[in-house]
């Protein structure tokens, strides 16, 4: 079995067969994750540079995690203290880092479609770490493998995706992965922050209600206010938003059943999540951070290992 594709570009253009091949390999390289020597050989003599032009703590770590696991060389590009400030073209930041005999780029870009640019101007694999407010697969894979080891199925599956969807390249790319692997999804979150024709486009569910979105779903994915894509106010102020859309213990305890709490992260404590929330047992935020480098280890070798 391989991937259908040669990059890992978004979730869009993913068949349900490479979802399910990337989920299983996850589980695998999970375990190895969990021996006392948590390295594998498999990606030696491949190097892969991280080019992240915009900024990331989680994600960053997870993908360095991951090649360090499958033992490939590893270079780091972070724009801030780059040629890119000196004017230097993505193409021509690329193209120079490539001569040096890179096999693969990992990139992060605030410009929605950089990775897709890319991908027609280079030969290198590329895996999308997040563009815009576009796509951000592997955090899409890496929730998906939270609530199938939670849940044991993603078929039926109700899903919640709260707060700012407007902004949300996460929300993308599990709206998209969610759909494929049919289970129900629910978008929820201020009518502001919610695009307007999402029902029709992405065949989702659309309520403006957070306690009746939170007793019907099994998972509720909580994302983070995104202030800095923001340049006009969509909502009167933060303490607002918390009093309305906020999760706090008191509205989870009020529901007949224990659901299961994300977040991609990082989190702004007491505006989306209340604290108590973001520490109760409830909570996966942790998890998901653990199985995200296991996920990134089976992207980053089933591309490497790709026969065209
Ligand atoms: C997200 C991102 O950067 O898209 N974080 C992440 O990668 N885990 C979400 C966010 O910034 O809110």
């Amino acid at each position: 079995m391989q991937l259908s594709t040669r990059h890992l570009l978004g979730i869009k253009n993913l068949t349900k067969e490479d979802i399910s091949l990337i989920l299983s390999t996850a589980g695998q390289f999970k375990e190895v994750l969990q021996r006392p020597v948590k390295k594998v050989p498999s990606l030696r003599d491949v190097t892969i540079v991280n080019l992240f032009y915009e900024n990331s703590t989680r994600t960053r770590f997870s993908f360095e995690l991951a090649e360090k696991r499958l033992s490939a060389d590893t270079i780091n590009f972070a724009s801030s203290n780059s040629s890119a400030s000196k004017g230097e073209t993505l193409l021509d930041t690329v193209n120079n880092i490539l001569s040096m005999k890179v096999d693969m780029v990992v990139m992060r870009h605030s410009a929605s479609g950089a990775p897709h640019f890319l991908a027609k101007h280079i030969p290198a694999a590329i895996i999308n770490a997040g563009d815009g407010v576009n796509e951000h697969p592997t955090q899409a894979l890496l929730d998906a493998f939270t609530i199938n080891e939670k849940l044991g199925k993603l078929k039926g599956v109700k899903v919640a995706i709260i707060g700012d969807i407007l902004h949300s390249r996460v929300a993308m790319s599990n709206i998209y992965l969610l759909n494929k692997m049919g289970a129900k999804v629910v978008v929820c979150g201020p009518p502001t922050l919610i695009p307007i024709h999402i029902k029709e486009a992405l065949n989702v569910e659309v309520s403006y209600n957070l306690k009746e979105t939170l007793a019907w779903c099994d998972v509720a994915n909580v994302l983070r206010i995104q202030l800095e894509r923001q340049n006009q106010v969509l909502f009167s102020s933060l303490r607002e938003y918390n009093l309305t859309y906020g999760i706090t213990k008191e509205v989870l305890n009020s529901l007949k059943k224990e659901i299961v709490v994300m977040h991609p992260g990082p989190v702004n404590r007491g505006v989306e999540l209340d604290s108590d929330v973001m520490d109760s047992k409830q909570s996966v935020i942790l998890q998901q951070v653990e199985n995200g480098v296991a996920v990134r280890m089976a992207v980053l070798y089933l591309l490497s290992n790709r026969k065209n």
